[in-house]
C-alpha cells in the first residue's frame, strides 16, 4: 500500500517535468526592426446593394422606434461585406481582390459610420496578401481617409491610410477610388 503511494507521488512530481509539447508559451526578446517600404496602392471598390449580385447584407439592426428600416443602410444596423476590388472603373475591369468585413452605422443617422474590412490581393506580387482597415468613414464626404491598422503577407506589420474618393453612386452600385500608402 506505501508502496504504491510512494510510486504515485513520484509519478505526480515526475510528470510536469517531462516535456510537454504544445503547453501555452511565452517568450520576449528585443524587436529589431528592419528597413521599411512604403507601397502605394490603387484600385476601386465596387459595392451593389440589392439584387442577386449584392455585395452588403444588413445581418443586424436594432428595433428603435424611428428607424428607417426600409433603408438598405438603416441607423443602429451592421452590415457585412464582400466586396470585389477591380483595378478600373468600369464594371467590366479586371477583378484584383475582394473587401471583406463590416460596416456599423452606430448613431440615429447613417452619416456615421465605422468599417472594419479585410482588403484581400489575389493577383500578382500581392496574390495571399492584405491590409486591415479599422477607421471611421465619413461616408457623406466625397474625399476621406480611413486609417489601416495592419495587414497579412507582404503588408505584415503595415501602417497607412487609403483616401477614398467615390466616383459613381446610384441607388444600387457605388464605385470608391482607393488610394493607399502603406507601410511594411
Ligand atoms: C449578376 O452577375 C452576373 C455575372 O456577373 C451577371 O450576368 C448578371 O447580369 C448580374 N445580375 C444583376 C441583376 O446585375
Ligand atoms: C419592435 O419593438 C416594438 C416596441 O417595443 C415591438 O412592439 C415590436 O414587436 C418589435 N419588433 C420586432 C421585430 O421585434
Ligand atoms: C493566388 O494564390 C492562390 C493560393 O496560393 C493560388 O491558388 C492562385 O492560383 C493564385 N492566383 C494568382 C492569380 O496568382
Ligand atoms: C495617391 O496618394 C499618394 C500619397 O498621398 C499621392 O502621392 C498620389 O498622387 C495619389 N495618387 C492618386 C492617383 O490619387
Amino acid at each position: 500500500m506505501e508502496r504504491t503511494l510512494i510510486l504515485c507521488w513520484i509519478l505526480l512530481l515526475c510528470i510536469p517535468m517531462a516535456p510537454v509539447y504544445g503547453q501555452y508559451y511565452s517568450e520576449t526578446v528585443p524587436y529589431v526592426p528592419e528597413p521599411k517600404k512604403v507601397t502605394n496602392l490603387h484600385f476601386f471598390f465596387r459595392g451593389t446593394v440589392g439584387g442577386q449580385n449584392a455585395t452588403a447584407t444588413t445581418v443586424a439592426r436594432a428595433n428603435v422606434t424611428g428607424n428607417d428600416n426600409s433603408s438598405p443602410f438603416p441607423p443602429n444596423s451592421i452590415v457585412a461585406h464582400d466586396a470585389p476590388l477591380t483595378a478600373g472603373l468600369e464594371p467590366t475591369s479586371e477583378i484584383i481582390g475582394n473587401a471583406q468585413g463590416l460596416e456599423v452605422f452606430p448613431g440615429h443617422d447613417t452619416t456615421s459610420v465605422v468599417v472594419y474590412l479585410d482588403f484581400g490581393f489575389t493577383k500578382g506580387d500581392l496574390n495571399g496578401s492584405s491590409i486591415g482597415v479599422f477607421s471611421r468613414n465619413p461616408a457623406t464626404e466625397t474625399e476621406r481617409e480611413l486609417a489601416v491598422v495592419g495587414g497579412r503577407g507582404k503588408f505584415k506589420l503595415a501602417k497607412g491610410f487609403a483616401l477614398l474618393n467615390t466616383r459613381f453612386l446610384s441607388s444600387s452600385i457605388v464605385v470608391v477610388e482607393y488610394n493607399v500608402t502603406v507601410i511594411h
